[in-house]
């Protein structure tokens, strides 16, 4: 997945000149999602089409062509191959752009387009609904705002400088009526995602909103790179192992120290063929104990975003974690989970995707007997018990291997009937 900023806000709160400079500055595809259905307005009105002719408006969507250029340093607006950079910012087009950008047509179809255009390369979009409904997972949301006396101000030197004729009286007419439209709108409003950094830029210089905006960008950018680098893996060298060998010896003392530590059936883990471990996960540290209180040296799966805390950045790669991300089919992480299976390492993946699953009723993933099926290995259950408060008695039971190529038939579901009885086990193993 590419880096993603998704910067939301209403017309004038200064969207386009922060994020093509944030593009500039950190080298990122920009896309200005308003120009997009500006030019399907002005198509719209070109053609006269009848809004409520939903077989014209489809056909019309499946024929447009929109495409963004920088020619002379400058960002370009094409529409079916014609410069229309200044021809959407006309007012006729203006008048009609939010009505027509909040068609349910209009929105499914440019939605589509946003999220193709942008997976595929580090984006910066503005818009107003880019934080909730386009890239509802962006790294970074940010959402811009500003009174709407500086709003208007700032068109009218906008419109000057492009020659765009318009009275302060139907500029500020166009932005009440438009801010009205695009916050009660049905589909897609503008609002500020729960999670976007709330940025009023009303009182700064240009310059100094666009830093204040570099500056969230930057710690963002940062994250996203300690997560990325997980699924690269740092080369096993001997000095690495030296280390892990060191890190592991001490962090298994402390973990001995503030547990009384009892394991059962270890020789299950045990000799030197791929294995899929896979335990009932309580809290942050029952993976590490098995990892640190076993002689055979476990690889973890963990969530993709555990990477972006700086010590456990370290100790991941140390320690070869394999980072996921939930809820998609992450191929990077198949693909290193399968390698390290077929080389006969030992993975620990915990199949209820996180702590206390089971009590709190989620879904049990597949991916754990799928990836055994695929490598063909065993999947050994562990059942760990324990509060964890310090000085009490934390046991590991380690159960019988289960071959979940046993459960292959013709019935769709088997790896459904495969992954209940690792859980069965997984639940016997931990009362
Ligand atoms: O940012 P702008 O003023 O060029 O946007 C033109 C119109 O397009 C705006 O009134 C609302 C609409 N729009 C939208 O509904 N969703 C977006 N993501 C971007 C713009």
């Amino acid at each position: 997945m590419s880096f993603i900023v998704a910067i939301d806000g209403p017309a004038g709160s200064g969207k386009g000149t922060i994020a093509s400079a944030v593009a500039k500055k950190f080298d990122l595809f920009y896309l200005d999602t308003g120009a997009m259905y500006r030019c399907v307005t002005l198509k719209f009105l070109e053609e006269k089409i009848d809004l409520d002719d939903k077989d014209s408006v489809k056909a019309l969507l499946k024929s447009i062509n929109i495409d963004f250029k920088k020619e002379d340093g400058e960002e370009k607006v094409f529409l079916d191959k014609k410069d229309v950079t200044k021809e959407i910012r006309e007012k006729h087009v203006t008048e009609n752009v939010s009505k027509i950008s909040h068609l349910k047509e209009v929105r499914l179809s440019m939605v589509n387009l946003q999220r193709k255009i942008c997976s595929k390369y580090d984006s910066v979009l503005d818009g107003r609904d880019i934080g909730t409904n386009v890239f509802p997972d962006a790294d970074i949301k940010i959402y811009l705002d500003a009174s709407i006396d500086e709003r208007i101000r700032r068109r009218i030197a906008q419109n000057k400088e492009k020659g765009i004729e318009m009275s302060e009286d139907e500029i500020r007419n166009s932005i009440i009526s438009r801010d009205n439209n695009d916050k009660t709108s049905e589909i897609a409003p503008l609002k500020q995602a729960e999670d976007a950094i709330y940025v009023d830029t009303t009182n700064y210089s240009t310059k100094k909103n666009i830093n204040r905006v570099c500056l969230i960008v930057k710690k963002a950018r940062k994250k996203y790179e300690r997560i990325q680098s997980g699924y690269v893996m740092t080369k096993e060298t001997t000095l690495k192992r030296i280390r892990r060998s060191i890190i592991k010896h001490f962090l298994s003392a402390v973990y001995h120290i503030v547990y009384r530590i009892r394991k059962n059936g270890v020789e299950n883990i045990e000799g030197d063929e791929g294995i899929v471990i896979c335990a009932n996960h309580l809290n942050f540290i029952d993976a590490a104990g098995i990892v640190l209180l076993n002689k055979r040296y476990i690889r973890f799966v963990a969530k993709h975003d555990l990477y972006r805390f700086r010590i456990i950045n370290y100790l991941g790669h140390l320690f070869n974690i394999i980072p996921v991300k939930r809820d998609s089919s992450d191929v990077k992480s198949l693909k290193l989970c399968l390698k390290s299976l077929k080389s006969g390492e030992a993975l620990g993946i915990f199949p209820e995707g996180t702590r206390k699953g089971m009590e709190k009723n989620v879904d049990v993933k597949n991916g754990a007997a799928f990836l055994a099926y695929k490598a063909k290995v065993k999947v050994v259950p562990v059942g760990i018990k324990g509060t964890f408060k310090p000085f009490t008695k934390v046991e590991f039971n380690f159960g019988k291997p289960v071959d979940v190529k046993e459960f292959k038939t013709n019935d769709p579901n088997w790896l459904d009937r495969a992954t209940n009885e690792i859980m069965n086990q997984i639940v016997e193993l931990s009362k």
